[in-house]
């Protein structure tokens, strides 16, 4: 049978559909995960109409599974994003966020002073979310950043 509605962005045999980002977040969300450093086929859509959202961002990444662990790094910019992973053409798995309470090695410290500037560990911050804003706690030197603080050094 011939669907009336076409896809906005072709379907994908195997792999990742991160759906729903709000327009505009997409680019960061090929940051945050190091999708534009990835060697498998991405394809995506920006700016697409969508009804519950007016406009939407979608990424489709071939042949990488995105873990719940991973997806929800996504919370900290929003709750509203869906991870679908795909099998055989079919939606396998679709996860809601939920937001981390801890971001290991991900971001770098804005503290130009942190210690994680100068040894071999790995960043680790604790989110703390405050009247609906989000913080992030370095374990290292303990500072507090806003989460657009933590976008914008990183
Ligand atoms: N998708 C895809 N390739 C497939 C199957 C699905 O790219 N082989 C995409 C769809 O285009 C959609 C997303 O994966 O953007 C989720 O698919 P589906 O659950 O079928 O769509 P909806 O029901 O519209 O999802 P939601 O309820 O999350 O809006
Ligand atoms: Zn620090």
């Amino acid at each position: 049978m011939i669907k009336k509605t076409k896809l906005q962005v072709e379907a994908i045999k195997n792999g990742t559909v991160i759906d729903h980002i709000p327009a505009t977040l997409g680019i960061k969300v090929l940051k945050l995960f190091q999708i534009d450093k990835t060697h498998h086929s991405v394809t995506i859509g920006l700016n697409l109409p969508s009804s519950a959202l007016g406009k939407k961002d979608i990424i489709k990444i071939e042949n990488v599974l995105i873990t719940k662990d991973q997806a929800n790094l996504l919370a900290l910019y929003t709750q509203n994003a869906t991870i679908n992973q795909i099998k055989d053409y079919e939606v396998s798995k679709k996860f809601q966020l939920t937001l981390p309470e801890k971001v290991n090695a991900v971001f770098s410290c804005p503290n130009s002073n942190c210690i994680t500037h100068n040894e071999p560990v790995e960043t680790s911050f604790n989110v703390i979310c405050k009247n609906d804003i989000l913080f992030l706690r370095c374990k290292y030197c303990e500072k507090v950043f806003s989460r657009e603080i933590m976008a914008e050094c990183n």
